[in-house]
This record gives structure tokens, C-alpha cells and sequence, in this order.
């Protein structure tokens, strides 16, 4: 398992999964919104078009703990489309570490997307354990809307784009209270410059991309957000960083 030290607040060595998920705990009985990311020293949210190429196993081994506490993990069509995501099913660990705090075993997936390009064949929702959700406008795409609607329960929000806040809401009205989202940088950009985002989790990967076009941010937010230190940690020359919302 790779190794992962604290270096602040308290310096802590070679953490347990447990000291890892006391560490990045979302806040009982409280909405929270959080976001994960990875970047590389110079900026870079891709390498070779993926962020998968940016990672190691430590970042892998946080990201993948980071889904435990979730009730619903949030994805842009984006992400879930170059990523190639499949069905969120965590393994055996995570869902008994759920099912020990009365959690269902698997959080929801919710796909974030207007055009409803998202292949309702696809194994995100044919091999899903529980029937995942996707976030889209009025406007959408009948056909599309209709086909998805068969595989999937349907929120619809917002104008030309999703309202961030009234898609926490509804997830909320859901019980989905804690969400945790893996991206990506239109999807982040949309939801900081909603004010809806407490907290960032970004591993800061040790290298340099050299020249890219894709930041962590995309589309926002429209005026600076101040964001406060939670925690350091470490593995080897990375660092994975928590800041929570000013
Ligand atoms: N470094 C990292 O940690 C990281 C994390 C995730 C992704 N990435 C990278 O980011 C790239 C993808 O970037 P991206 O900006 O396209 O990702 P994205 O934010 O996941 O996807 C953008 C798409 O999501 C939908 N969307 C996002 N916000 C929306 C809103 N408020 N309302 C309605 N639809 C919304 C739209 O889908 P439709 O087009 O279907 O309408 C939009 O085109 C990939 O190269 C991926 O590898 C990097």
C-alpha cells in the first residue's frame, strides 16, 4: 500500500486507511460539497488528455478512500466520457466500513450534463449497484432525456446550464447530503462560481507538463475564492493537499 505521512497540522507517519478517512471526514449532520482534483507543479489538470496520467498510487489510494463517506459521488459528462468511468462499485473494505455506520453500501453516481451524451448502455449504468442519477436542464435533448430516463432517475434544474444550488438541493431533498465529486474543470467551474464548493482535496503531482490548455478550472468562477489550509500530506515528492472555503 503506497505510504502516506501527515506533515501538518500534526506530523503523523505511514497512516492507516482509518487515519486517512478520520483525516478527510465530511462534516456530521452538515451539507458538504467537496471536490478532487489533481494538477501537475506547472498547472496541468491532464497528461496525454487524462488525469489518470498524472497520478501515482498514493493520489489512487486517497481517491479511491475519499468515495467512502460519500451518499453520492458527482461527475461531469466530461469526465465520465474521457475518463471512460464504468459502474461505481466500491469493493469489499468500503462497504463494510459503510454498512458499520448504517450507510448503504455504495454511494449514488450523478452525471452532470445538458446535451445528454451519455450512452444509457453504457456499464456506469447497466452494471450500476444503485440506479445512478443524472443532473440535467429542461431543455435537454427529448429523445435523449427519455432513453437515459429508462436507466436512470432524472433531476432537472437550471436554464441553459445546471443551477449548482438547486441540484444540492434536490440531492439533499434525496438525502444525499455529502457529495464528493471527481471533477471535472467545467463541472468546478460552474460549481465554485455557485458558491456551493466547501472544500478541495488536490494532490499536487511532482512534475512539470509544460505546455497545456486544460487548468483544474474551467468556464469560472467568475471572482477569486479564498480557501484555507486544512491539511498536508505526503507521499514521497507529492503532496496531497485539503483546503476548505474561506
Ligand atoms: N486533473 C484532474 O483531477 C481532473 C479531474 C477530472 C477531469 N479531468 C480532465 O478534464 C477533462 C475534461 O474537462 P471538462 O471540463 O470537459 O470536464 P467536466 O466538467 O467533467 O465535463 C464538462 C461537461 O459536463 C457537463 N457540465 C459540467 N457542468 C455543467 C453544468 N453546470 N450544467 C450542465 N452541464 C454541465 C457538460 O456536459 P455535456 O457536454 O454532456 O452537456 C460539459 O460539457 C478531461 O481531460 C479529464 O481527464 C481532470
Amino acid at each position: 500500500m503506497a505510504r502516506i505521512d501527515r506533515i501538518w497540522p500534526e506530523p503523523a507517519s505511514d497512516l492507516s486507511d482509518d487515519d486517512l478517512l478520520e483525516q478527510t471526514r465530511m462534516p456530521e449532520g452538515q451539507r458538504w460539497l467537496r471536490m478532487n482534483f489533481i494538477s501537475s507543479l506547472d498547472g496541468a489538470a491532464t497528461h496525454e488528455g487524462r488525469s489518470g496520467g498524472l497520478g501515482d498510487p498514493a493520489d489512487r489510494r486517497l481517491f479511491e478512500l475519499l468515495r467512502w463517506p460519500a451518499d453520492v459521488v458527482l461527475l461531469g459528462a466530461g469526465t465520465a466520457r474521457i475518463e471512460e468511468y464504468d459502474d461505481l462499485r466500491l469493493d469489499d473494505a468500503a462497504v463494510r466500513w459503510r454498512e458499520e455506520r448504517g450507510m448503504p453500501p455504495h454511494p449514488v453516481l450523478a452525471l452532470v450534463s445538458r446535451r445528454l451524451e451519455l450512452d444509457p448502455a453504457s456499464p456506469v449504468f447497466t452494471d450500476a449497484p444503485v440506479r445512478p442519477i443524472v443532473c440535467t436542464v429542461p431543455s435537454a435533448p427529448p429523445e435523449r432525456h427519455a432513453a437515459l430516463a429508462e436507466v436512470a432517475d432524472i433531476i432537472e434544474t437550471g436554464d441553459e446550464y445546471v443551477d449548482p444550488a438547486r441540484l444540492c438541493d434536490e440531492l439533499a431533498d434525496r438525502g444525499l447530503r455529502h457529495v464528493h465529486s471527481e471533477g471535472g474543470p467545467s463541472l468546478f467551474g460552474s460549481f465554485l462560481d455557485a458558491g456551493v464548493v466547501d472544500a478541495l482535496h488536490l494532490t499536487l503531482a511532482p512534475r512539470v507538463e509544460g505546455e497545456t490548455t486544460r487548468r483544474i478550472t474551467a468556464h469560472g468562477p467568475a471572482a477569486p475564492v479564498g480557501m484555507r489550509l486544512a491539511s498536508v500530506l505526503r507521499a514521497e515528492s507529492e503532496l496531497l493537499l485539503h483546503y476548505v472555503r474561506e
